[in-house]
């Protein structure tokens, strides 16, 4: 048994990956990834329950002008959108997301009078954390979480009664992986939709390096915690020995690849022990460790995702000033 289910209440039950399975997946990722250099950590691991507080807390912040645009653009739409979901439909959210965002979307749905379900699908434990408001707040709400991974989640989904689905992917959540592996992410996505089924995507755009770096490296040095938080993490769950305070937190813009990179330098020759992934990692000052890409499109460039994923636009929207975009895509 791999799976627990969680029955909350009768309008919110969860499917939910044991916590065993999860900590060998980072036993794994860190064994394979920061064994010999160029080392890495895959993003997927700052979202432990104080990552993902913190992630929250950059959503706020002055220099992070992702979620507030992105969030005023679906504000903006909602009366555009409802045009679309003209049935009824089962809201399915990869990413538990920012609730605020998620209700733009459930408003813009027209059976939200007679009852909609939400399906939010999220690796962390946060899932329970924004349900209980978003059932005050829409009485006919019923939501079925799957706390795991997106493919499984999805795979999940793909077993559930035959109600039309939105699938929203917000926050540029996409930008994590590779262009690549992003056109076979959306290739999977489109492997689960039907007919009239819609996907939703949020994708920051490519702007100016100053900008762009001054939101992964706030005055408040959020992002930095955020960061070095999977240093904790590794020290929790893994048993390992880094020093905190011997680590710094650096994010560049790579222009070539359009792309913000995110690291983790060591500021001194040291050696780490990590007993829980079984190895012993020897760095040397200013060696980066690679925790996190965060690519930036521009209008070709989803085009040409959406072409090679073998989905078709029905709309792209943006704001003025062209910092975040939405499009809304069908098989
Ligand atoms: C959730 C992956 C979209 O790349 O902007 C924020 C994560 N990292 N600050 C992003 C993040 C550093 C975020 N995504």
């Amino acid at each position: 048994m791999t799976h627990l289910q969680c029955i909350v209440s009768e309008r919110f039950r969860y499917t939910r990956l044991l916590n065993n399975f999860k900590q060998n997946n980072l036993a794994e990722a860190v064994q394979k990834n920061m064994r010999d250099a160029p080392r890495s950590i895959p993003p997927v691991f700052f979202y432990d329950y104080r990552g993902s507080g913190l992630f929250e807390e950059i959503c706020s912040l002055p220099e992070y002008y992702q979620t507030r645009t992105e969030t005023a653009i679906l504000q903006s739409i909602r009366h555009e959108l409802s045009g679309y979901l003209n049935r009824q439909f089962r809201l399915v959210e990869l990413g538990s997301g920012s609730s605020i965002k998620t209700r733009c979307v459930l408003d813009s749905l027209p059976n939200m009078c007679s009852g909609a379900e939400y399906v939010p699908i999220d690796i962390s434990d946060s899932l329970e954390d924004g349900a209980g408001s978003l059932l005050d707040d829409y009485p006919l709400l019923r939501i079925t979480g799957v706390v795991d991974t997106y493919e499984h989640g999805l795979s999940l989904v793909r077993q559930m009664s035959n109600m039309p689905k939105l699938i929203i992917f917000l926050g540029s959540s996409l930008g994590n992986m590779s262009v690549p592996e992003s056109i076979s992410f959306l290739r999977t996505i489109r492997a689960s939709m039907k007919k009239s089924d819609l996907l939703l995507l949020g994708l920051d755009m490519d702007k100016d390096a100053a900008t762009l770096e001054s939101a992964y490296n706030d005055s408040r040095g959020v992002t930095a915690k955020f960061n070095l938080n999977i240093l904790y993490r590794l020290n929790r769950e893994l048993n390992a020995n880094f020093n905190i305070s011997k680590f710094s937190h650096y994010s560049i813009y790579n222009k070539s690849k359009k792309r913000i990179e995110m690291y983790l330098k060591s500021e001194v020759d040291q050696t780490v022990e990590v007993p829980g992934a079984e190895i012993i990692i020897n760095l040397k000052k200013g060696e980066l460790i690679h925790t996190e890409n965060s690519q930036k499109y521009t209008i070709p460039h989803i085009r040409s995702m959406a072409a090679d994923a073998d989905l078709r636009i029905q709309r792209l929207w943006h704001d003025p000033a062209k910092k975040f975009s939405v499009t809304l895509l069908s098989e």
